[in-house]
């Protein structure tokens, strides 16, 4: 990637969509849950890499009770945009999770589709039970039937950066959820 000036990294950000109070009082309020629901459960929370990075780092900190931290990365692919896809796991997880309480920490939902067959590879390593906790969800884009679990913050059909999402693999270090803006020249 060619390094862009301060100035049209900026201007790259259109603006705000959800601030670091917002997202914070979200994913606190989201911690109390689990710690209320898991309590005596084995529990592993587990993140698909890249664009989860940050919530999984600030939602493990607003849980209290003990859990595992897990990381998965997955490569898709889909023949046309009806085709259901197949998923190869890049990178898999260290824990046996017919032991576990899953927890799949996502950054956004959008097609689903990647999602859904992810999740269809951990359901048949049969976990004590599976669930899908995602901070942003986009329904108007859902191509196949997945629902989240929990789901932070419903956002419109606009293409988002930061707290973890890229553009292009810049902007993940955003401290808040920003609208991208392709017209930055
Ligand atoms: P899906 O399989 O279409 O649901 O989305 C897969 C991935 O696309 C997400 O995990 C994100 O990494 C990425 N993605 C979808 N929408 C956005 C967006 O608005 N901004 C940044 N990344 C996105
Ligand atoms: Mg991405």
């Amino acid at each position: 990637m060619n390094l862009v000036s301060k100035e049209k990294y900026q201007k790259g950000i259109l603006r705000t969509l959800i601030s670091e109070e917002e997202l914070k009082s979200a994913i606190q309020k989201a911690g109390a849950e689990i710690d209320a629901e898991y309590e005596g459960k084995p529990l592993l929370l587990v993140s698909i890499l890249k664009g989860a990075f940050i919530f999984l780092a600030d939602l493990s900190r607003a849980v209290s009770i003990p859990c595992e931290i897990g990381f998965m990365q997955a490569q898709s692919y889909f023949e046309g945009t009806e085709s259901a896809g197949t998923v190869e796991i890049t990178l898999d997880l260290t824990q046996d999770i017919s032991k576990y309480h899953v927890i799949i920490v996502e950054d956004i939902i959008d097609t689903g589709r990647t999602l859904s067959l992810v999740a269809q590879k951990l359901r048949e390593r049969n976990p004590l039970s599976l669930k899908i906790l995602t901070l942003l969800d986009k329904p108007e884009r859902r191509v196949v039937d997945l629902k989240a679990d929990v789901s932070l913050f419903t956002i419109p059909d606009e293409f988002v950066i930061g707290y973890g999402l890229d553009f292009a693999e810049y902007y993940r270090n955003l401290p808040y959820i920003g609208i991208f803006n392709p017209e930055k020249e």
